[in-house]
C-alpha cells in the first residue's frame, strides 16, 4: 500500500516534470573579482553595473533588490520586506531585519470565524493578508549604515526598467496570463497595464507607476514610500478594499539590525539571520543535529544520509513550532536551541534504522527556558565585502492586490503568523502562542540569508526562497559543498529533499532519491510526497584560487553576472 503510494507520487512527478526539464550547466559562471547571483538576468547586470562604478557588496544589493521589484514582480518587491546579513572584508557582521509587522488594529482572532474556524483565504489574499511593508525601510537603513554611491543613483537603474519598459521572459509571460484571474477578482481598481489577452515571450512591458514611486523614493528616501503620495496611495487602497495599514502603521514602521547568528560546523562558521526569522537558529540546529555522522561517506541523497536529515528536520521543525516569534514580542530562547549539548539530546531518540512518526516527536524540553514564493541574492565585491539577501512579498505576487497610483503589489505576508495554533498555514507549517498574531509584531519566517566562512575567511554566500523548504534547501547546498565535494553550480543544481516534522513525509524533487534508495527509505517506516522543484538557491562560492563561482538556480530565471 505504502509502495503504491510513493509510485503514484513519483508518476504525478514525472508527468509534471516532462516540461520543465532543460540542460544544466555543471559548472557556473566563474569571476576573477565580484559578482552577483540574482533571480534574473537584468537584475543581476544592474548589480553589476553598481559594483564596476565602485559601489560595494551593500550598494550592489539594494539597486539589485530595486531592480527586482521591476523584472520579478512576482517575489521582488517594494512591497513586502526581508533580510539582509552581511559581513566585511574586514570580519564585520551584520543583520538587518526589514521583515513585515502586522498593522496596529490587528487581532489575534481577525482570520477566524465565529465558531473559530480559520476563513480560507482570508491571510492569503486580498486586502487584509498584508503586512506593513519593510523593504524600502531596510534598503534605506542598509544604505545608510553601509552604502558607498549616492542613493540615486542605486535607486536609478531600477527607475530606467520600470520606465523604459524591459522583455519578459517565457517564465514572466506565463505567470502572468495565470495571474489575470486573481488580478481581477482581488483588486479594487483594476490594473489594466497588467491585463492582456495573452502575454508572450519577449513583449515589452512597462511599470510606469511603479517607476514614480521609485523615482520619489531616490528623490524622499524613506519618506518616498512611508509618506506623502505612496502612503496616501496604500492606505486609499487600504479603505477602498478593508484593509487594516494606516499612515501611522506606515510612518512607524522602522528595520532593526539584529546580532547576527554564528555557530560553527567543523571547520566552518555559519552567520545567519536571527528571529524574526527562524531561518538562522533552524539552519543551526540541522548542522549541529547531523555533525556527528559521517555523511560524506554516506553519500550524496543515500538512504542514510537522507534519513538522518529527515530524522533532524522533524525535530528542529517541531521547535519551531513552539519556541520561535519576533523576539520583541516573545523570548526566543536562543542560545538553548543553538547548543551543541541540546541538538545532541534531541537525536538520542535517532533510530538508524527506523523513521520516528512525526506523533510522537514534540517540542524539546528546554530547561530555565526564560511560506514559497520568495526571492534571494548574493552579493560579493572585489574587496571581498558579502552581502546576502532574501525578500519577499510570501506567494507569488503577494495579496494579488496592485496599489492603485503606485503600481506595486503588496504582500500577504500575514499568513506567515499562525491564525489559530494546530492548523498549517499555506506552507504547511504549524504554529503556536510564539507566533500569533498580535498588533506591530513581526510574523515569524523561514527566511535563511546565509554567509558561510572557512578558516576565518569568506566561503560561500547562499540563500533561496521557498517557504518552509528555505531552510532545508540552504542545509542541504551548504552539505553538498562541505561534505560532497560539489562546486557552486553543481550543489545548487543537485536535487532536494525537504521535510519538516508535519506532514509527516519525505517530500523529494523528481529524480533527487534513485527508486532503490527510495524503497529503502519506505521499508525504514518513511512516506513520500514528491515535488516538481523546491527553491532557488542563488549563491557564490570563494574557490580556493580566490576567484568567485556562482550558483544561479536553473529551477527560475535566475542568473549570475561578475567581472
Ligand atoms: N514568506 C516566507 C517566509 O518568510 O519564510
Amino acid at each position: 500500500m505504502v509502495k503504491r503510494a510513493f509510485f503514484l507520487s513519483v508518476v504525478i512527478v514525472v508527468v509534471t516534470c516532462i516540461s520543465c526539464k532543460r540542460a544544466e550547466p555543471i559548472t557556473g559562471l566563474v569571476a576573477d573579482s565580484a559578482m552577483v547571483v540574482s533571480a534574473h538576468p537584468l537584475a543581476s547586470k544592474v548589480g553589476v553595473e553598481i559594483l564596476k562604478k565602485g559601489g560595494n557588496a551593500v550598494d550592489a544589493a539594494i539597486a539589485t533588490q530595486l531592480a527586482l521589484a521591476v523584472v520579478f514582480p512576482a517575489a521582488g518587491n517594494i512591497g513586502g520586506g526581508g533580510f539582509m546579513v552581511l559581513r566585511n572584508a574586514d570580519g564585520e557582521i551584520a543583520a538587518l531585519d526589514f521583515r513585515e509587522k502586522a498593522p496596529g488594529t490587528a487581532t489575534t482572532t481577525m482570520y477566524l470565524d465565529s465558531a473559530g474556524n480559520v476563513i480560507e483565504n482570508l491571510s492569503t489574499a486580498g486586502h487584509l493578508a498584508n503586512g506593513v511593508p519593510g523593504a524600502v525601510a531596510g534598503m534605506v537603513e542598509g544604505h545608510k549604515k553601509y552604502g558607498s554611491l549616492p542613493w540615486k543613483d542605486i535607486v536609478q537603474p531600477a527607475i530606467n526598467l520600470a520606465l523604459n519598459g524591459f522583455a519578459l521572459t517565457e517564465r514572466e509571460a506565463r505567470g502572468l496570463n495565470a495571474l489575470k484571474e486573481n488580478l481581477l477578482k482581488y483588486n479594487t481598481i483594476t490594473p489594466d497595464f497588467l491585463i492582456r489577452e495573452q502575454w508572450n515571450t519577449g513583449d515589452t512591458i512597462y511599470w510606469k507607476d511603479l517607476g514614480h514611486t521609485l523615482e520619489r523614493i531616490r528623490d524622499d528616501g524613506r519618506a518616498g514610500f512611508y509618506e506623502g503620495k505612496t502612503a496616501d496611495d496604500i492606505v486609499a487602497e487600504m479603505q477602498r478594499g478593508k484593509g487594516l495599514i494606516t499612515h501611522e502603521d506606515l510612518k512607524n514602521y522602522e528595520a532593526v539590525w539584529r546580532t547576527p547568528i554564528t555557530a560553527t560546523y567543523k571547520n566552518y562558521r555559519i552567520i545567519s539571520m536571527p528571529p524574526s526569522s527562524s531561518g538562522g537558529i533552524c539552519l543551526v540546529q540541522l548542522l549541529k543535529s547531523i555533525e556527528p555522522y559521517p555523511i560524506n561517506e554516506w553519500g550524496f541523497n543515500s538512504p542514510k544520509t537522507v534519513h538522518l536529515m529527515v530524522e533532524a528536520e522533524r525535530r528542529v521543525y517541531a521547535d519551531r513550532s513552539k519556541y520561535l516569534g519576533d523576539p520583541d514580542f516573545f523570548e526566543v530562547p536562543v542560545a538553548q536551541l543553538l547548543s551543541e549539548t541540546y541538538n545532541r539530546e534531541r537525536m538520542k531518540s535517532f533510530n538508524p534504522e527506523k523513521a520516528t512518526p512525526s506523533d510522537s516527536v514534540k517540542p524539546g524540553v528546554i530547561t530555565g527556558y526564560e511560506s514559497e514564493e520568495t526571492t534571494h541574492l548574493s552579493v560579493v565585491d572585489k574587496d571581498g565585502n558579502a552581502v546576502s539577501i532574501t525578500t519577499t512579498i510570501n506567494g507569488w505576487y503577494g495579496n494579488f492586490v496592485v496599489v492603485a497610483g503606485s503600481g506595486f503589489f503588496l504582500n500577504n505576508e500575514m499568513d506567515d503568523f499562525s491564525s489559530k495554533p494546530g492548523v498549517p498555514n499555506m506552507f504547511g507549517v504549524l504554529g503556536g502562542e510564539a507566533n500569533k498574531i498580535e498588533p506591530n509584531k513581526r510574523m515569524l519566517s523561514a527566511m535563511t540569508p546565509t554567509i558561510v566562512e572557512k578558516d576565518g575567511k569568506l566561503f560561500m554566500v547562499v540563500g533561496t526562497p521557498g517557504g518552509s523548504t528555505i531552510i532545508t534547501s540552504v542545509f542541504q547546498t551548504i552539505l553538498n559543498v562541505v561534505e560532497h565535494g560539489m562546486g557552486m553550480q553543481q550543489a545548487v543544481n543537485a536535487g532536494r529533499v525537504h521535510s519538516q516534522w508535519y506532514p509527516d513525509v519525505i517530500a523529494p524533487e523528481y529524480k533527487a532519491i534513485s527508486e532503490k534508495d527510495s524503497l529503502k527509505l519506505v521499508s525504514m517506516g518513511h512516506k513520500f510526497n514528491s515535488r516538481r522543484a523546491i527553491g532557488r538557491v542563488d549563491a557564490i562560492l570563494v574557490l580556493p584560487n580566490g576567484k568567485l563561482e556562482g550558483g544561479a538556480d536553473p529551477r527560475g530565471d535566475d542568473a549570475a553576472d561578475g567581472y
